[in-house]
Parts: structure tokens; C-alpha cells; sequence
């Protein structure tokens, strides 16, 4: 990495978790991930869920398709885990070369997770299966039962089903999707190898006061939701320390302005606009902008036993408004962005 006062070139990056919908919205979103970063792991949260090898295949051509000319942006997939899921179905995802990973979606967690895993005891076949194959688990951290407080629903899932997951089956590898807490930094620093996580912007920006700051503020309502500061402290130290268990993944999650601004809104944050120019900032503000490449473009890969991406990208400090909507897809709708007419310090100038 290469850095001078005002300009910082790194490796190209890679998005650990990222979700570029379908249609005439995965075109409006993928430039902007595609003009950063070398690859990106596509969540399978879409209608009808991605559950199969063959949906997953189809899927990755629409989101080529989607890549501007002249960009050498590679997707990557991962398979929508349900209680169903079989053993040759992850073969065959093993076997197909651009499926990473499967994902647990607690069944009700979040957006689209309806057909997700309704107890952990239906899956212990499919996680087998996948530790056998090499697969990846990717894992939404949170129990869903109503009677769990909201913010302490990642703890919960530490203590109830990940902690039984790592232990039952040593060689399977596991992420811990946008961590959200300390003590979710101090399970995957404290777990066994193959255990590692990823950190989103907004948890590293914000806490919670940001939800309620003024009025409700339905464009940092994402899941897991915002924690406290002691929490984003903790998680800024993790994302920033020499430990490779932790690595980028957004979670840019974009929904329509008029789906986020509603009675019942959406969770979901969309930062793949300025993505590694949040990240930059973090790391600026914490004084460990040299840990910056590691973090984005080094630990992910070497964590799947993926070769880094070759090219480059040079960032700038100057400051820049985001503008306070961006186009979603040829309609009228619109996609409020994470700092949306907010400054940010650094601007991506130049990819190679
Ligand atoms: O905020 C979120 N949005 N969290 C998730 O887990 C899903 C995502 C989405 O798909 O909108
Ligand atoms: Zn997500």
C-alpha cells in the first residue's frame, strides 16, 4: 500500500457481503460495487430465494450483465441454506467454482428470510456436507424469537446456535456476517480457527442515537440493528487491529426511498456508493490508515484461500457531498444513500 499525505493506493478490495437485488435494480446498483472492488459475494435473499446451483448460475449472469464494459469485476455466490437443503445440492455448489459459501438465514431474521432455517437441528446434514466440500458458512447472527429484546439478539445467537455450530463440526469455516457488538468481536477473536467476521461502515459509524437522532431516521434502520458506542468502539478496534479474522463486508442493502420512508420500512442501508471511502474514514479517524488494505483486500481472500486481486485502486482525501438520492432502476424510484448530503473525506479517484 502506498501512501502520502493526501492519496492512498491499495490493492483492489473485495466486498464480503453484498446485496445487488434483481432486475432493473441489480443494473442500478452493481456499477457502484463493480468500480471498487475486484469481487463481491451476492446474498441470495431474492423472491423466490436462491436455494439451488442451477438459480445461483442464472443469478451470476444477471449480475455480469449488469458490470459496466471495461470493469473486471467477478461475482461471487453463496446458496440459501433452508431446512431442506441437501447434501448433493452442496456438492454440487462445491463443484459449480463460483459458489463460496452457503447462508443461514434465521427463518424470519430479516428481509426475504422466510424460507430461511427454522432451528439449527434441521441443518447439521447440509453444514456437514459443506465442511466435507469446503463451502464457506455465511451466517445472519441473530435469534428471531419474539421474546428476545432486538438488542440482544446477536448474543443470543452466539450463546444458543453459533457456539454449537463451531464446536460440533471443527472443520467447517464460518463468517460472522456484519457483527454488531463486543461481544460478538470477542466470540470470533476467542473461537478456533476458521472462524472469522465482517464489519459494515454504518456499524462502524454509527451507534444506535443515530436511529433516533432528531426524529426516526428510517435510512440507518438496517439489521442487525445499530448498537451501542461501547459497541461500535469495540468493533472499530477489531476492524482495525492486525487480526485477520476481521474483513470488509458492506451489507449495502438498497431498498426505494418510498420502501424506507413508510409506517413499516425496510431495513437495509445502502453504502455501496462510497463504500471503501467509508471504510477510509474509520480507519483515518482511528489513526490506522495503513492497516486499510489488510482489512479490505488481503484477509478475505487469504480467509477463503483465494488468490488477492491484482489491480489497484487510488483514493484521495477531498471532500465531497453525497447527493441525497441516486437513480433505482428506469422508474421514478429513488435510493437514499448511506450519508445521503453529508461530506465524506476521501474520494476513490482512480482504479487500475
Ligand atoms: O438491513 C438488512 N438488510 N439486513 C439484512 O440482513 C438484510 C438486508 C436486506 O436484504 O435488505
Ligand atoms: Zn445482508
Amino acid at each position: 500500500m502506498k501512501t502520502s499525505d493526501d492519496t492512498l493506493t491499495l490493492r483492489r478490495p473485495d466486498d464480503w457481503h453484498i446485496h445487488f437485488r434483481d432486475g432493473a435494480h441489480l443494473a442500478a446498483v452493481v456499477p457502484y460495487t463493480a468500480r471498487q472492488f475486484g469481487r463481491a459475494l451476492a446474498m441470495p435473499n431474492l423472491k423466490p430465494p436462491m436455494t439451488t446451483t442451477a438459480a445461483l448460475a442464472d443469478y451470476r449472469t444477471r449480475i455480469l450483465a449488469a458490470v459496466p464494459t471495461g470493469l473486471a469485476f467477478e461475482p461471487m455466490l453463496t446458496l440459501y441454506l433452508t431446512d431442506a437443503t441437501t447434501p448433493e445440492e452442496i456438492q454440487r455448489a462445491s463443484g459449480a467454482g463460483f459458489v463460496v459459501g452457503a447462508k443461514l438465514y434465521p427463518a424470519g431474521a430479516t428481509t426475504h428470510s422466510d424460507a430461511g432455517v427454522t432451528s439449527i437441528d434441521k441443518v447439521w446434514g447440509a453444514l456437514e456436507a459443506m465442511a466435507e466440500h469446503g463451502l464457506v458458512l455465511q451466517v445472519h447472527g441473530e435469534v428471531t424469537e419474539p421474546g428476545v429484546d432486538v438488542f440482544d439478539r446477536e448474543q443470543a445467537f452466539i450463546d444458543r446456535v453459533l457456539s454449537r455450530v463451531v464446536d460440533r463440526i471443527p472443520a467447517l469455516k464460518v463468517v460472522f456476517e456484519h457483527i454488531t457488538t463486543r461481544v460478538a468481536a470477542q466470540f470470533v477473536r476467542a473461537s478456533r480457527k476458521g472462524v472469522a467476521a465482517t464489519v459494515t461502515p454504518q456499524h462502524l459509524l454509527l451507534n444506535r442515537n443515530a436511529i433516533f437522532e432528531g426524529g426516526i431516521r428510517p435510512h440507518h434502520y438496517c439489521l442487525p440493528v445499530l448498537k451501542r458506542e461501547q459497541d461500535r468502539e469495540a468493533l472499530v478496534e477489531a476492524a482495525t487491529s492486525d487480526d485477520p479474522r476481521f474483513f470488509l463486508g458492506t451489507d449495502s442493502a438498497p431498498h426505494a426511498k418510498h420502501a424506507k420512508e413508510a409506517p413499516c420500512g425496510c431495513a437495509g442501508i445502502f453504502s455501496a456508493h462510497a463504500a471503501i471511502e467509508l471504510y477510509a474514514e474509520v480507519f483515518d479517524q482511528a489513526g490506522r490508515l495503513e492497516r486499510l488494505e489488510s482489512f479490505a483486500s488481503e484477509r478475505g481472500a487469504d480467509f477463503d484461500g483465494r488468490a488477492r486481486n491484482r489491480g489497484t485502486i487510488t483514493l484521495r482525501r477531498e471532500r465531497w457531498t453525497v447527493p441525497e438520492s441516486y437513480e433505482y432502476g428506469p422508474g421514478s424510484e429513488r435510493l437514499v444513500p448511506f450519508r445521503a448530503g453529508g461530506t465524506l473525506a476521501w474520494r476513490l479517484v482512480d482504479a487500475a
